[in-house]
C-alpha cells in the first residue's frame, strides 16, 4: 500500500457503522462511537477511520494532536485524510481494560493523569470526554490520553472529576473488587450517562 489514504480507502464502512472490510495490512484494535481503529500491522502506528457521517471530526482531532505536540502524555500524529488520522500506536490497557482485568490502577497513575489533563489545559484546551476508555497504562506503566476530539468545547466536562471520586470512594477501598466483568462497568456507564447516580451529577 503507497499510501495512507489508500489504506484508510481499503477500511469498508456501511452506512450502519458495521465494519464491512479492510486491509490484510491492518489490525483492528479498537471501536469508538465515532471511529473504527487498526494497528498498521508492524508498525508502532495506529489509523482511527471515522464513521461515514463523522468524517468531519478527523480534521478536528488532528487539529487539538497538533496543539498538544510533544507533551508526553498524547500520542504523536503522522498523517490525516478526509476521514482519517494516523497516530503513535500505544501498546497497553485502557482503564478500562485494567479493571476488567484485574491490573491495578494506582494513586500514581491518578496523578500522571491529572497532569496530563493540566498540561493540556495549559495550552488553552479544555479536557472533556475524559472516560475509563480513554485513557491507556501502557505496558511500561506510563499514562496516554487518546481521543481529544472534544478538548475544544467550551462546556465543562465533570467526568474526570467523578471517575476520581468513584476512585477514591470505591476502588481504593480494601475489599472493593479489583476486578470487575465488562458488562457490569458498562451497566454502570449507561446509569451514570442517563444521570441516574446520585452525587455523581454529568454537569
Ligand atoms: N493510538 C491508539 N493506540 C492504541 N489503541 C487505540 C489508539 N486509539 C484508539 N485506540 C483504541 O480504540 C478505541 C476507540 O478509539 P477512540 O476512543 O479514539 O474512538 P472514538 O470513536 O473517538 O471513541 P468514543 O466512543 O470515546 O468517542 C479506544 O478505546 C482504544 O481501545
Ligand atoms: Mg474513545
Amino acid at each position: 500500500m503507497d499510501t495512507y489514504e489508500e489504506l484508510a480507502r481499503t477500511v469498508k464502512i456501511n452506512s450502519k457503522n458495521r465494519l464491512v472490510d479492510y486491509d490484510d495490512s491492518l489490525l483492528h484494535i479498537g471501536t469508538g462511537r465515532s471511529a473504527f481503529v487498526f494497528q498498521i500491522k508492524s508498525t508502532r502506528k495506529a489509523m482511527k477511520v471515522f464513521f461515514p457521517k463523522l468524517t468531519y471530526i478527523a480534521k478536528e482531532e488532528a487539529e487539538i494532536y497538533e496543539e498538544l505536540k510533544d507533551i508526553e502524555y498524547f500520542p504523536s500524529i503522522f498523517a490525516s485524510g478526509a476521514n482519517f488520522i494516523v497516530m503513535d500506536y500505544i501498546e497497553g490497557s485502557t482503564l478500562f481494560e485494567c479493571i476488567n482485568k484485574g491490573k491495578l490502577i494506582t494513586p500514581v497513575h491518578i496523578t500522571e493523569i491529572d497532569r496530563a489533563l493540566s498540561l493540556a489545559s495549559a495550552r488553552g484546551l479544555n479536557p472533556s470526554d475524559i472516560h475509563l476508555k480513554n485513557i491507556i497504562i501502557t505496558t511500561y506503566g506510563k499514562i496516554k490520553i487518546i481521543d481529544v476530539a472534544r478538548f475544544r468545547q467550551k462546556k465543562d466536562c465533570r467526568q474526570w472529576n467523578n471517575l476520581k471520586k468513584a476512585y477514591r470512594q470505591f476502588y481504593c477501598k480494601r475489599f472493593f473488587p479489583k476486578k470487575i466483568p465488562a458488562a457490569l462497568l458498562n451497566g454502570i456507564a449507561w446509569l451514570y450517562k442517563k444521570g441516574w447516580i446520585p452525587s455523581y451529577t454529568l454537569r
